[in-house]
């Protein structure tokens, strides 16, 4: 049984969206996963299928009703559906690397997006679904997240990418960012490539990168910075659950 996953949603022409083309979609196309979508929309309620309503207390927006969350979860999730349940939201705990590593590895995910406020924070709790962020920013729905969040464990499936890139992930592990990458020609618009890298000495060219990738995480990501110190100091390997695992991811198309 292929890597499954089921998107809860009030729009599904949005998938399979960016993941239809690329290494992703040839993944779908070749079953290495499978996806299936359900509008929330059928499970809304009377003549105009309504799935919210004003929120208790007042304020701004929509809150999508619990009982319509829980009519459409009851009808795509087997009671003895081992995949865990996910919930988009900007209040969730922040998606790291070692999520998308733990997912991947699983039977596949149910992915549930809400638009207007949110959901009704009671169903959040009573489905047991796990709260996550793609990021410290709000966007429109959960939709685009779950696309984020899909394409973090996809890659990581096996025979989604070659081999080399999941080898790469491996030997970067220690929650650093990547070192710069230069390919021919060596001389562009008067700007060289850094000349150790032409140099032919390997043993230098890793010295440079090592360099190159804690220059660029000391100014960039302090917050990973002081994670890989942490970890080096205590002679280990970052928290394998920090934000600084998301930056160790150095393949890509
Ligand atoms: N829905 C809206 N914004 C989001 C975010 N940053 N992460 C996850 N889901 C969201």
């Amino acid at each position: 049984m292929s890597w499954h996953a089921t998107i809860l949603t009030l729009f599904p022409a949005m998938f399979p969206g960016p993941l239809g083309a690329s290494l992703a979609g040839r993944a779908l196309e070749d079953g290495l996963w499978r996806l299936d979508t359900h509008d929330l929309r059928a499970h809304g309620l009377g003549r105009h299928r309504t799935v919210d309503d004003t929120p208790f207390g007042g304020g701004a927006g929509m809150v999508m009703r619990p009982d319509v969350v829980a009519g459409a979860l009851a009808a795509v999730r087997a009671p003895d559906d081992a995949r865990p349940l996910i919930y988009l939201t900007p209040r969730g705990k922040l998606l790291t690397q070692a999520d998308a590593a733990r997912w991947s590895v699983g039977p596949g995910l149910v992915l549930l997006c809400g638009r207007y406020e949110g959901l009704d924070q009671r169903v959040i709790e009573a489905s047991g679904a796990e709260e996550i962020s793609v990021g410290d920013y709000v966007l429109s729905g959960g939709e685009p997240a779950a696309l984020v969040l899909l394409d973090a464990c996809l890659r990581l499936l096996p025979g989604v990418m070659g081999g080399a890139e999941s080898a790469t992930e491996e030997s970067f592990a220690d929650g650093l960012l990547e070192y710069p990458h230069y390919t021919r020609p060596a001389e562009w618009q008067g700007r060289a490539v850094p000349p150790v890298l032409l140099s032919g000495d390997h043993a230098a060219i890793r010295a440079w990168r090592r360099a190159e990738a804690e220059d660029a995480t000391r100014q960039r990501r302090p917050d990973l910075w002081a994670a890989h110190l942490a970890a080096r100091m205590a002679g280990r390997r970052p928290p394998v659950d920090s934000a600084a695992s998301v930056a160790t991811a150095s393949a890509g198309p």
